[in-house]
């Protein structure tokens, strides 16, 4: 049976959206489960086909950039708009997972993704977090590591400031999304709700 992970996201300038493309070539690497991807422009009308995706998918993975040290307003809007979802507890045993990029190394992106856990929460999704340790963080560690910055919850990028999206995020937090979506579909493969 093919399973569905979903990935609906928000982009204002692209960086964020190739950490999204990341994420879905992860999700692509396993068999059996196919690759929707949505951006939130796609699910500002109420009656869009996408909701209707976004309800059959076995797995959602939310991705923003982290604009004042939150999700984007237009990442926010959509997130209020599944409430018409979160009244019928539609989206209840998806599973759930996230990703945000930022200018600054830390740039408070890990409240973004404390932002999206507790939107998964309401919807009574149930978490998938990164798995993986963190790299960067010893004599022997790299930039180029996987997991540079250290998260533990979700996929973190940093794109900086004065470059364009052809030339960041960098592969190695590429590669961490990329992770991420494999992760996300291998649960989504097997996935059972109760
Ligand atoms: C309105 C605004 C607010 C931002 N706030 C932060 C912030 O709080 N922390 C940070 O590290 N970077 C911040 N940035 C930088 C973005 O996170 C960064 O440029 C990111 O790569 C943009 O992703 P995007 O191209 O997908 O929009 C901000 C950028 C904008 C436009």
């Amino acid at each position: 049976m093919t399973r569905t992970v979903c990935i609906v996201h928000h982009s204002g300038f692209g960086h964020t959206a190739r950490q999204a493309a990341a994420v879905a070539d992860g999700v692509r690497e396993v068999d059996h489960v196919e690759c929707v991807e949505l951006t939130v422009e796609d699910l500002t009308d109420a009656d869009a086909h996408g909701w209707r995706t976004l309800d059959h998918a076995t797995a959602i993975v939310f991705g923003s950039p982290t604009y004042m040290g939150s999700a984007s307003a237009a990442m926010k809007r959509f997130m209020e708009l599944t409430s018409e979802r979160w009244l019928e507890q539609k989206w209840a045993n998806k599973i759930a997972a996230g990703f945000t990029n930022s200018g600054s190394q830390n740039g408070d992106k890990q409240n973004v993704l404390f932002e999206f856990v507790t939107l998964a929460a309401q919807h009574g999704m149930v978490w998938v977090g990164l798995g993986l340790l963190p790299g960067n963080n010893s004599s022997g560690g790299s930039p180029a590591d996987l997991n540079r910055l250290g998260s533990s919850l979700g996929a973190m990028a940093q794109s900086d400031i004065d470059q364009g999206p052809d030339d960041c995020p960098p592969e190695s937090d590429l590669e961490t999304a990329r992770h991420l979506g494999r992760r996300v579909a291998q649960f989504a493969h097997g996935w059972s709700a109760p």
